[in-house]
């Protein structure tokens, strides 16, 4: 494959705004189309089976679009499709594991790391696996978070007092393992940064896709030109304020339109 002309970016949702914010932060000459999920967020609580059929036809909708090249901006996905996907399919497909993992190992001091992710992504092990490969003396601890995902699509403030009894609940498991970095394995989690900081003043929270953007270069034959990133925006169900929310969070690149696809055709 020569230079990459247009990349693939999905999520179950909003999630994958995350990375695709952090990528058009560090390249440029960018074109990329990103494809929400919206109709059927979340996708963690699913089992195996769906993830990998909801993933088939979110890439299939993609090839639709004329992309060279997949990055599943989501954790689920990247930890319990990765294999499924690359098989299926023949063009290059890149999740965000191994990206996070490298980036909490090169973080850790003690490397006693922790995982927060959806059920799906706790209960595959996946980023725990990868950092024993990559380490093997590295101790992990994962704790599925499944109301984070719901919270954020329905706009619930990283302050609100609901979001901030949750995080607590969630982070408290961690109360004695001593880990000094946590990666946040599903990628809506950094809309959530500030308040998993606050509860957890001396951990690093590894961002996944602020650990792939950086790494990009190495992936793909990126375009080399100066010219601003172009994405073109698509999701599965409408009116779920995607538009606002995207606005309001994307610092690296425009929203201004978003276009609905009937998923079930792919
Ligand atoms: N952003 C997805 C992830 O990274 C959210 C998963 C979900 O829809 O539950 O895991």
């Amino acid at each position: 494959m020569g230079t990459l002309k247009r990349l693939g970016v999905f999520d179950s949702g909003l999630g994958g705004l995350t990375v695709l914010n952090e990528i058009c932060k560090y390249n440029t000459g960018l074109d990329v189309v990103y494809f929400g999920d919206t109709a059927r967020v979340p996708y963690g609580s699913r089992t195996v089976e769906t993830i990998t059929r909801y993933a088939e036809q979110d890439v299939r909708f993609l090839l639709s679009q004329g992309v060279e090249a997949i990055l599943i901006a989501c954790g689920t996905v990247s930890t319990n499709c990765l294999p499924a996907l690359t098989k299926s399919f023949s063009l290059p497909i890149v999740g965000v594991i191994d990206a996070g993992c490298q980036a909490a190992l090169r973080s850790s001091r003690t490397k006693r790391i922790g995982v927060i992710g959806t059920r799906a992504t706790i209960n595959s092990r996946a980023y725990e696996h990868r950092i024993r490969e990559l380490c093997p003396d590295a101790q992990t601890w994962g704790v599925e978070c499944p109301l984070f995902v719901p919270l954020i699509e329905n706009g619930f403030a990283p302050d609100d007092p609901i979001t901030e009894l949750t995080v607590d609940r969630y982070l408290s498991q961690f109360k004695g393992a001593g880990v000094d970095t946590i990666i946040m394995g599903c990628t809506h989690y950094p809309f959530l940064a500030k308040t998993l900081q606050n509860h957890m003043p001396d951990v690093s929270f590894i961002n996944v896709g602020k650990a792939l953007s950086y790494g990009l270069k190495e992936q793909f034959d990126l375009p080399r030109t100066q010219t601003p990133n172009r994405v073109s925006y698509f999701v599965s169900d409408e009116d779920t304020g995607f538009l606002d929310i995207a606005r309001r969070y994307l610092d690296a690149v425009q929203a201004d339109n978003v276009q609905k696809v009937n998923i079930d055709q792919f």
